[in-house]
């Protein structure tokens, strides 16, 4: 069980996995990466225009803020959930679990 203002994040690149528990909610998975010196490309800063910070949700796209309007200006598909801007997506809750670099 999570506290209601805390989540768990877990962040998979390159075959690794790594696990974040009582990870503050509200927070974007590129805000909960830089925090916790997991490297996520992120060409415009977090700004939503650059797609380099794609990530792909494998678990707990239901615990995500609905997809942004600058998401969809990128051409991500609200029918594909799982498929999000690390700087656009907040964890409200629950737990997250995220390929970076897919
Ligand atoms: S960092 Fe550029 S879209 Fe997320």
């Amino acid at each position: 069980m999570t506290q209601d203002n805390k989540c768990k994040v877990v962040f998979r690149k390159d075959g690794k996995k790594i696990q974040l528990d009582d990870i503050d909610t509200g927070k974007t998975l590129l805000e909960i990466a830089n925090e916790n010196d997991v490297q996520i490309d992120q060409a415009c800063g977090g700004n939503g225009v650059c797609t380099t910070c794609m990530v792909k949700v494998k678990s707990g796209s239901e615990n995500l803020n609905e997809m942004t309007e600058k998401e969809e200006m990128m051409g991500l598909d609200p029918e594909q959930p799982e498929i999000r801007l690390g700087c656009q997506c907040k964890v409200n809750g629950g737990s997250c679990d995220a390929e970076i670099a897919f």
